[in-house]
C-alpha cells in the first residue's frame, strides 16, 4: 500500500514537521494521508533518505505505508503550522532550520515532553503562535525515514491561546481526518502538567532502575508514591489539580513490560530528556518553595550517571 499526497491541494494545510522521528514521522505520514501538504525538516542524511525512499511507517492505524513527503534542511516557504517533534536535547540546533522571517506568525505546535520548551519557543520565535500541546503515542524511529507506531492510538491535546481557535480548529480537523484524537482546552498548564504527572515519575523510576514499569512498581513502591505526590504538589502549585490516586492506578494498569524513552535513550548511550522532564519539575518546585527531595535525588543521581 502506498500513500500519496492529496492532488492539487491548493487549500491544503501546509505543515512543516521539524524532526521526522518517532512522533514527527508518524504525524507527517498521517497528515499527508489526510491531504495536508507536508515538508519534513531534518538533517542532510534524513532528507536524502526521505527524498529517495519516502517515509515508511508501520502502524496500527495506517498499516504499512510508504508516503512521499517533501523534505528539506531548512524552511524556505511559509507554512500554516510547524510541528516541533525533536527531542528537547536537539531543540536548540533544530530551530536553526526554521528562520523566524520565514515562519512568520504560523502556528507552532511543540510535541515534546516537558514544560520549559514552550517559553523557549515563545522567546525564540516571538511572532509565531505557539500552541502548547502534548501527544500520547508510542512510536519509534527505527532508522532515518522508518517509523514503527506501536500504540493503537494517537492523542494530541492542544491548548491554544485566545484568538488562535479558528486556526487550531482547522489543524484539529486535518489531524482528526488522519486518525488522531484531538482534545482542545484553553488551559495550557493542564495540558503540560497533566502529562508530566505520570511521565516524570515513570521516566525517573524506570531509567534509574533500568527496569520496566512492572518491576519498579513492585520493587520501588515507596519511591513511586513519593514521586507521584511530589510532582502532583508542584502541578497543584502551577494551578493543575492532579488526582494522585488516579496516577498510581494508571501506573498499576499499564503493561508490565512498558519502558520509558528516557530509559531507552540512557541504555543506548544517547542524551536523555532528564533535564527537560525531571530537571523542570525540580526547578518549578524551587520557584514555588516546595520540597521535592525524592525527585531531586533521582534527578541528581541520573545526572551523575549520564554526565
Ligand atoms: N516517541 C514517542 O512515542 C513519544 C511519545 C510522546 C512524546 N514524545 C516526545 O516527543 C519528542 C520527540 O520524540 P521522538 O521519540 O519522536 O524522538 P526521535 O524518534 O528521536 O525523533 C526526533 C527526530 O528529530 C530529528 N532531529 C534531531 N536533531 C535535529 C535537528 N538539528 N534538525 C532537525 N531534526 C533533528 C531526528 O533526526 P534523525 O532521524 O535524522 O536522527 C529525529 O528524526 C520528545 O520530546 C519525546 O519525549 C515521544
Amino acid at each position: 500500500m502506498s500513500g500519496e499526497p492529496a492532488r492539487d491541494p491548493s487549500d491544503a494545510l501546509r505543515v512543516a514537521v521539524l524532526g521526522p522521528g518517532g512522533v514527527g514521522g508518524l504525524l507527517a505520514a498521517l497528515l499527508t494521508q489526510a491531504g495536508a501538504s507536508v515538508t519534513c525538516l531534518a538533517g542532510a542524511r534524513t532528507v536524502e533518505v526521505l527524498r529517495t525512499h519516502g517515509l515508511r511507517v508501520e502502524s496500527r492505524l495506517l498499516g504499512v505505508v510508504t508516503t512521499r513527503v517533501e523534505a528539506a534542511e531548512q524552511l524556505t516557504a511559509p507554512v500554516d503550522v510547524c510541528l516541533v517533534c525533536v527531542k528537547a536535547t536537539h531543540l536548540d540546533a533544530a530551530l536553526e532550520r526554521v528562520p523566524a522571517d520565514v515562519l512568520g506568525d504560523a502556528l507552532v505546535v511543540p510535541l515534546l515532553n516537558g514544560i520549559e520548551h514552550v517559553a523557549e519557543l515563545r522567546r525564540r520565535r516571538p511572532h509565531a503562535a505557539v500552541v502548547p500541546a502534548a501527544i500520547r503515542v508510542e512510536s519509534t524511529r527505527v532508522e532515518p525515514g522508518v517509523v514503527r507506531h506501536d500504540s493503537p492510538f494517537v492523542t494530541i491535546d492542544l491548548a491554544p491561546a485566545a484568538g488562535l481557535q479558528e486556526r487550531v480548529v482547522r489543524l484539529a480537523g486535518v489531524l482528526e481526518r488522519a486518525g488522531v484524537t484531538v482534545r482542545t482546552t484553553n488551559d495550557e498548564a493542564a495540558v503540560l502538567w497533566g502529562k508530566l504527572a505520570f511521565l516524570a515519575p515513570f521516566a525517573l523510576l524506570t531509567t534509574s532502575a533500568r527496569a520496566p514499569v512492572g518491576r519498579v512498581r513492585e520493587e520501588r513502591r515507596e519511591d513511586l508514591l513519593a514521586l507521584v505526590h511530589e510532582v502532583a504538589s508542584v502541578a497543584r502549585a502551577e494551578g493543575v489539580p492532579v488526582d494522585t490516586d488516579m496516577v498510581v492506578a494508571f501506573f498499576d494498569s499499564v503493561p508490565e513490560g512498558m519502558r520509558s524513552s528516557m530509559q531507552r535513550d540512557a541504555a543506548a548511550g544517547r542524551p536523555t530528556e532528564l533535564d527537560a522532564i525531571g530537571g523542570a519539575v525540580v526547578r518549578a518546585a524551587d520557584r514555588h518553595g516546595i520540597a521535592v527531595p525524592v525527585t531531586a535525588r533521582y534527578v541528581a543521581e541520573l545526572r551523575a550517571a549520564t554526565d
